[in-house]
């Protein structure tokens, strides 16, 4: 086992999609087991970003609670909690906005992606919501987070701030590290020029992973690919079909190499069915686990207490520290 504390957080927002489980949690489940202190937070603050009706969303941070417990979140291992529980995460995040410039969060991904939509003006909220995810992560000591290529910018805010914190007021917070995924990018399977994402309108798009078997072989039968009907891997000009090796290699836990050899004398069409197979036998105990948890609401809400009260206890004592060197 290596030295250090994990912390990683997801949205409150639907069920995860196969993008989500082979970028993420996968990775989630398998840290838990690297790492002696691990903390994965259903980060319910972030989603306010974006407009969310009330009662939906409380029903989906039980959802979110219910899905990653599903997918292997063990909370004997990792601290399962919700970010709006712990309010430490808001005082940190006023206390780091202070120490950031303007210019510093305009440039951000989030806000250059995000603020563009239509039904968005570009809350404050959105603005400053990568401080607050340094907050996330700072709040804990946290010296190792698993990110996807588009939060490392975000994560890099965390790092300056982290120094910048230190600078002023003496040190407090480790540097925290980038986790890189290896997994490449599940991209839309309408779509292979864009990554698969809980924001696509079309749900032909995305594998939710409650698909059922019929819907995983549909979606994967009706993926976009080309009029070449030999199975190769070339992300570059063959993005459709090589999104299907990816997803089947990271499915059946082997390589790239290895599925594309098994694609070897068959179509495009038949090679869908390998690989729909491949899905739908990793997804469904996790639908299955779903199904049954989803109604155990009483069991999450106790799993979620549970976890809110240890990472506060973790907290706690480092926001202390901040408060009294800040000179609060
Ligand atoms: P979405 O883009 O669907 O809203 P999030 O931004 O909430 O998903 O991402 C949650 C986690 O899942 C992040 O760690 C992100 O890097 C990962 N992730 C999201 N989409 C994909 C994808 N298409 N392929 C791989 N990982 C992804
Ligand atoms: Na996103």
């Amino acid at each position: 086992p290596k030295g250090g504390r994990v912390f990683s957080g997801i949205q409150p927002t639907g069920v995860p999609h196969l993008g989500n489980y082979l970028g993420a949690l996968e990775n989630w489940v398998s840290l838990q087991h690297q790492y002696p202190s691990v903390l994965y937070s259903i980060v319910d603050l972030h989603s306010i970003t974006q407009p969310q009706d009330p009662a939906q969303l409380r029903s989906n941070i039980l959802d979110m609670a219910a899905s990653l417990l599903a997918c292997g979140v063990d909370p004997e291992r990792a601290v399962l909690f919700q970010q709006s529980k712990v309010s430490e995460h808001a005082e940190l995040a006023w206390i780091l906005g202070c120490l950031t410039s303007m210019p510093r969060l305009r440039h951000l991904p989030q806000w250059k992606m995000k603020s563009k939509l239509k039904s968005n003006e570009g809350s404050v909220g959105l603005f400053t919501y990568p401080v607050l995810q340094a907050a996330d992560i700072l709040l804990y000591k946290s010296t190792h987070v698993p990110v996807g290529e588009d939060q490392v910018q975000h994560l890099e805010l965390a790092q300056d701030l982290a120094r910048i914190f230190n600078n002023r007021y003496g040190d407090v917070f480790p540097e925290p590290r980038a986790l890189l995924s290896s997994t490449r990018k599940v991209k839309s399977l309408r779509d292979p020029s864009a990554k698969m994402s809980k924001s696509d309108p079309q749900s032909m798009a995305t594998i939710a992973v409650t698909d059922s078997p019929d819907d995983i072989a549909l979606k994967i039968r009706r993926a976009v690919t080309d009029f070449t009907s030999e199975v190769t891997f070339d992300p570059e000009t063959r993005p459709g079909v090589s999104n299907l090796v990816t997803i089947h290699a990271a499915m059946a836990r082997t390589g790239v190499e290895e599925a594309v050899s098994q694609a070897r004398g068959l179509d495009t069409g038949a090679y869908k069915r390998l690989v729909a197979e491949a899905v739908i036998h990793r997804l469904t105990p996790i639908r299955e686990e779903i199904q049954r948890l989803r109604v155990e609401r009483a069991h999450l809400e106790a799993v979620l207490a549970r976890g809110n009260s240890r990472a506060q206890e973790l907290a706690a004592p480092v926001l202390g520290e901040v408060r009294q060197r800040v000179g609060f």
